[in-house]
């Protein structure tokens, strides 16, 4: 294992609900690495608790910000700042949540309020952050800047339903704010594309499951773990991938660029018997 990749960085990490959390992992691993960085969710998932108890194993504090108000990132960073003593290095966007999905529309009956609330929890907000950011100027020079994205931005797939457009838009504003703050500041935006993973966001998706073990028999390296996915974001953190920015990367196992496995055909012809 290396050790203090993130010696004398500092951070913010969003979206830790629960110990599946993709960012809850993240937190851990940075802090093991030697970061030091605040916590932050939506005031409504303060109220459930768990996010304090990850604030004490980590050594920091939580400041509840909704990541759709412009106020709230400000207040945020303002926040952040004086806690840390100092501009950031490491940004993590690990949000998502469409309200479509959450109560079982259909992809043919979307309700369009909910379809704005998906973008703008899921999408802009990471707009957002990077804007007040840069506005604030509260990034240092080579930060690195991180959300978390899922194949459907791509590729179609049933049950995604409006998650997939806005993770289209998730990984567009990577590119097109990474093209602006590399140029200003060198700093670095990058999606990360992961696996299906078993956390409460995960299993809000209808058939999850099934779709979970059919895309580990998908993948030749298997589902990337919530973990292993914290691994790489902390590399992604850390200066060896300082030349990176405007990509969306995958961690998914091989799972993007398989066709189909013997794995997959076996089974198939298995379910014919
Ligand atoms: N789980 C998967 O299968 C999977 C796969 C690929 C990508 N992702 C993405 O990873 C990211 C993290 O999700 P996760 O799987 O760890 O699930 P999770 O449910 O643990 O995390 C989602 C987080 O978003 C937060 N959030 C929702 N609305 C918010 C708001 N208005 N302001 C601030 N925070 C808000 C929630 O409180 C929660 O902490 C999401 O972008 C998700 O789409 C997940």
């Amino acid at each position: 294992m290396p050790e203090n990749l993130l010696k004398g960085k500092k951070g913010i990490i969003t979206g830790a609900l629960d110990e599946n959390s993709i960012a809850w992992h993240t937190a851990l691993k940075a802090k093991e690495q030697g970061a030091k960085f605040v916590l932050t969710n939506a005031p409504i998932a303060m109220r459930m608790g768990a996010i304090q108890d990850l604030a004490d194993e980590c050594g920091t504090i939580v400041i509840p910000a909704d990541a759709t108000s412009v106020e709230d990132i400000e207040k945020l960073y303002d926040e952040a700042k004086e806690y840390l003593g100092g501009n950031f290095d490491f940004l993590l966007h690990s949000i998502g949540m469409s309200p479509n999905v959450r109560k079982g529309r259909s992809y043919g009956d979307l309700n369009y309020d909910w379809v704005q609330k998906s973008y703008d929890v899921s999408a802009v907000s990471f707009h957002k952050m990077l804007q007040v950011a840069e506005k604030k100027d509260v990034l240092n020079e080579w930060a690195s800047v991180i959300a978390l994205s899922y194949i459907a931005a791509e590729r179609a797939f049933p049950f995604y339903s409006d998650m997939s457009e806005a993770k289209a838009i998730l990984e567009s504003i990577a590119r097109n704010y990474g093209l602006r703050y590399g140029k200003n500041k060198n700093v670095r935006v990058n999606t990360i594309s992961q696996s299906p993973t078993k956390t409460v966001a995960g299993s809000g998706i209808g058939g999850f499951d099934d779709f979970f073990d059919f895309a580990a028999l998908a993948s030749p390296l298997g589902n990337a773990s919530a973990e292993s996915c914290a691994e790489y974001i902390v590399t992604m953190f850390s200066d060896f991938t300082r030349m990176v920015t405007m990509q969306n990367l995958f961690h998914d196992g091989g799972y993007s660029t398989t066709g189909i496995t013997q794995e997959l055909i076996d089974a198939y012809v298995a379910s014919k018997k």
